[in-house]
């Protein structure tokens, strides 16, 4: 009942050039039953919504203001990413917390002002490998969770992504045991804050999936889908990720 999500992150890369990617992600991935989005820098947002043509590929901002508008220079609303063309927004992806020192209570405000936009909100969390070590990561995540969780959060405006901070970016990958007894909890703290729509609401894992460890990833129960940094980058690297979940 809820549908896959194959989610990209570019984060600060990409350009003009770049988008022949999305062209040929598109073609590879005609009429997919997997739901696909693109996560760019603000800047290439409104050109990747005109590269993907007819193609229901999804674009999405990496962040947004809290704010509606205003004095907050250098900075981006959640309206200006929707008139842009985008339908999502990642907020709380771990690089914003440890960089920009947002907190959960930041990240609902953003998350919040996301929805009133009408963009979805695709809320990240994590650990780090000190808590890891430390045995704290469902205390945690479920703090974040609860936290980052806006008021009026709901299956069709929020996506969750677990992202083990340790596992982004290095090729660390939890064992599937590790990754099933999160997105377990997670679902069930969910529930706790969000009766009705813990259900509907899909869960993402993300951090070094790649081609070799997608279909294993997906075969975890409560797994939805991924969010993925840099295999996201070229469709050559992404797409056998689409089609493991497809
Ligand atoms: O948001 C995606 C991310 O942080 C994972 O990055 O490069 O480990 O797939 P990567």
């Amino acid at each position: 009942m809820r549908r896959k999500l194959a989610a990209g992150n570019w984060k600060m890369n990409g350009s003009r050039a770049a988008l022949a990617e999305v062209e040929a992600l598109c073609a590879a991935h005609p009429d997919s039953a997997v739901e696909l989005l693109l996560c760019p820098p603000a800047t290439l947002v409104a050109p990747m919504a005109d590269a993907r043509g007819s193609h229901p590929l999804r674009v999405g901002g990496q962040d947004c203001h809290s704010s509606e508008s205003g004095a907050h220079t250098g900075d981006i609303s959640a309206a200006m990413l929707k008139e842009a063309g985008a339908s999502h927004v990642i907020v709380g992806h771990s690089e914003r917390r440890t960089d920009h020192g947002e907190t959960s209570e930041t990240v609902a405000a953003k998350a919040a002002a996301a929805h009133a936009a009408g963009l979805v909100a695709v809320i990240c969390l994590g650990e780090t490998l000190a808590e890891r070590e430390a045995g704290t990561t469902l205390a945690v995540v479920a703090d974040q969770l609860g936290a980052s969780l806006p008021e009026g959060a709901t299956a069709a405006n929020t996506v969750v992504a677990y992202e083990p901070v340790w596992a982004i970016g290095t090729g660390k990958v939890p064992t599937l045991e590790q990754i099933a007894e999160v997105h377990e909890y997670l679902r069930k703290e969910l529930a706790t804050h969000l009766p009705d729509a813990a259900d509907g609401i899909r869960l993402l894992y993300g951090g070094s999936v790649k081609a070799s460890n997608a279909a294993d990833i997906f075969s975890v129960r409560d797994v939805d889908g991924a969010l993925v940094g840099g295999a996201s980058l070229r469709a050559e690297d992404f797409s056998p990720i689409v089609s493991a979940l497809e």
